[in-house]
């Protein structure tokens, strides 16, 4: 919080790389047909809140900056995905799950840490959404797994999640 401008750029950058990650998915599993609704809706869903962050950057005179050198916790996330066609898809959509409730946790506390305000409203919606992502990518693993499977690798991923959080150095980023 106290360097909000940095850290606005930083969540600019995760939204528009969340948007994409959301289309990515329609690339990579256009056989998938039973998530590419919500795979689309979640895409615009964070496109918009890119806009909205842009705004307020634009209206705190704030560039949005170069891409962001690569993000080491979601690089880090993303080397636990198992191979194998079936298993990379699972990890895939469980990561974009954790993903997107650890977004949740620190709009939250973003959202306590502001002074009541526009702004301040805007992250205690995006806590909300963000939440519902969370539980959406889960929904679309389980319209291809057995629930027994996901939740067991949810919770194996979730740990060490936790671990890789842990090992990170404290910015003004969203991770
Ligand atoms: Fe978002
Ligand atoms: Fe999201």
């Amino acid at each position: 919080m106290a360097d909000f401008n940095t850290f606005l750029q930083d969540h600019a950058d995760c939204e528009r790389k969340a948007s994409a990650m959301a289309m990515s998915f329609v690339a990579k599993y256009p056989d998938r047909q039973a998530i590419i609704p919500e795979l689309i809706e979640t895409g615009i869903e964070e496109l918009q809140h890119f806009q909205q962050v842009y705004e307020i950057l634009k209206s705190r005179g704030v560039m949005l900056t170069h891409e962001i050198q690569e993000d080491p916790y979601i690089k880090k996330l993303l080397a636990l995905c198992r191979t194998g066609r079936d298993e990379r898809f699972m990890d895939r959509l469980l990561l974009a799950s954790i993903i997107e409730c650890r977004g949740a946790e620190r709009f939250k506390l973003v959202y306590e840490a502001l002074e009541p305000g526009e702004t301040k409203k805007f992250y205690h919606n995006l806590w909300a959404s963000e939440a519902k992502h969370g539980n959406i990518f889960v929904k679309m693993a389980l319209e291809y797994f057995s629930e027994a499977d996901v939740y067991k690798r949810l919770e194996e991923l979730n740990e060490l999640e936790g671990g890789i959080v842990l090992s990170l150095p404290i910015r003004a980023a969203l991770h």
